[in-house]
């Protein structure tokens, strides 16, 4: 596996205190309300990780897996490798996402979700690439925007690669294929 030049965009002590900041909103909105947290896997294993130790309000974590990327090229077509374990029908459910790129995975998400009647949807996700997409998702909490390069780190990953990186960075282009 040949190792790619990664630039380094967001910081950790950014990403810490930005969580720390997106935690506080959730206590806040989520208070009485026990929200199920769907962890999208994989990528979004860090974030929850880390948001989860900053919450005080009670939550029930729960996973769903999705598959649709092979490295860096999108196929466009989303199967759902896991689905939840429990019924999220009457309760509040908050999707915990790495990236939001096209969307697409997310809006298949929230559209299968919506069907099992939830009191709630929203979407926590770390990073929301800065391109136009169709799809007119819930995005409740949203960490940073990144440009719309391939980003890794801190849960994301190329060809599983990076993926435990503390920071989250850019592989230049110029050094995918090498
Ligand atoms: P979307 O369906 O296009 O929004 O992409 C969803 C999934 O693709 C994310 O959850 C990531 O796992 C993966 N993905 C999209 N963009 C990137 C990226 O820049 N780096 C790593 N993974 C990405």
């Amino acid at each position: 596996m040949e190792n790619y030049k990664v630039k380094k965009l967001i910081g950790h002590e950014e990403i810490e205190q930005r969580v720390r900041e997106v935690a506080s909103e959730v206590n806040h909105d989520y208070a009485g309300k026990d929200p199920i947290l769907a962890v999208v896997l994989k990528g979004g294993f860090v974030f929850a990780a880390d948001l989860v130790r900053m919450l005080d309000v009670p939550f029930t974590i729960e996973f769903v897996g999705t598959s649709s990327y092979d490295g860096a090229v999108s196929s466009g077509d989303i199967r759902i490798t896991k689905d939840l374990d429990i019924s999220i029908t009457d309760r509040h459910l908050l999707l915990v996402e790495d990236i939001v790129d096209t969307g697409l995975t997310l809006h298949v998400l929230c559209d299968l979700f919506e069907q099992r009647k939830p009191r709630s949807i929203t979407i926590a996700t770390m990073l929301l690439k800065d391109i136009e997409r169709p799809f007119d998702l819930p995005l409740g909490y949203v960490g940073f925007g990144v440009p719309n390069k391939f980003v890794v780190g801190y849960g994301l990953d190329y060809n599983e690669r990076y993926r435990g990186l503390p920071y989250i960075g850019y592989i230049e282009s110029n050094t995918v294929g090498e």
